[in-house]
């Protein structure tokens, strides 16, 4: 039996498809056209494997563009949490990776004390949502400010927020790990009026929020912040062991002992 090798597009063809920008049916339909015509396709048949090759190829860029726009310091997934090592209730947990929560603009806040899984349950949303087609943007606090104040230079900070919140989720981790000033705190309220109830936020916070105020010096813009925060909010305390912690052990624990 010889294997026939797909015969080249026509150059028109090829020149119409390359001009449209149609590359995964450019490149796919010299092998479907010789399958179509040895398996005698309907001609619909041949159209709608033409039409899903182009889709699914785009769909896999969008979505790759997607996640290195998303800025995520580490990949984290939903499949890798161990729900039953972290302090967040099955039915909260449910809800959040429906990912209804960011379609309906609430917010995520996750506060608790160190390795106790804030940072991994926001990159795994995180990463469901852009995988689920959602645009999402991770900053840790002290880069958002830093980003806002960049803004003030030129007067920009209204557009550098507007930019921000073309994204569906905005993550903003490792809230109160440096303190702000007046104008960072001012900075990150701004930002968060402007978000609320327009997009989801994901926070993460060693704090509880009765201790903000250590971090934001100007207290009432630090109530109105939280006011806003918390109005459309999953707040989950996370506790417990830190999980790395938790590791170091049993791998300690593993290792062969040297006496
Ligand atoms: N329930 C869990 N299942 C699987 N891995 C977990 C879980 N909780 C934490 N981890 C892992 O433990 C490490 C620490 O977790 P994470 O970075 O989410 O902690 P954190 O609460 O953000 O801590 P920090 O406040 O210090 O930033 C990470 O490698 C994370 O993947
Ligand atoms: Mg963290």
């Amino acid at each position: 039996m010889t294997a026939t090798a797909p015969a080249p597009l026509p150059a028109d063809l090829e020149g119409g498809l390359r001009r449209l920008k149609l590359a995964a049916m450019r490149s796919l339909a010299p092998e479907l056209l010789t399958t179509a015509k040895t398996q005698r396709w309907a001609p619909e048949e041949l159209l709608r494997a033409l039409v899903e090759a182009e889709i699914g190829a785009r769909d896999a860029s969008n979505t790759r563009l997607r996640l290195k726009a998303a800025g995520f310091p580490m990949l984290k997934t939903i499949e890798e949490f161990d729900l039953t090592a972290s302090s967040i209730p099955a039915p909260t947990w449910a809800y959040l990776t429906s990912l209804e929560w960011i379609r309906a603009r609430e917010n995520l806040c996750l506060v608790g004390p160190a390795g106790t899984g804030k940072s991994h349950t926001l990159l795994a949303l995180s990463h469901a949502a852009v995988l689920a087609g959602h645009r999402v943007r991770y900053f840790t606090a002290a880069d958002l400010v830093e980003n806002l104040y960049r803004g003030l230079a030129d007067n920009s900070v209204g557009r550098v927020i507007d930019t921000l919140l073309r994204n569906d989720l905005i993550i903003v981790d490792e809230v109160g790990f440096a303190p702000l000033d007046d104008t960072g705190t001012q900075l990150l309220f701004r930002f968060v009026a402007a978000a609320y109830e327009r997009r989801a936020l994901g926070i993460g916070s060693h704090w509880a929020f009765d201790q903000w105020g250590r971090f934001l010096p100007e207290h009432t813009t630090a109530v109105s912040l939280l006011d806003r925060l918390l109005h459309h909010s999953v707040v989950i305390a996370t506790d417990g062991e830190s999980y790395r912690m938790r590791q170091a052990r049993t791998r300690g624990g593993d290792r062969p002992t040297t006496r």
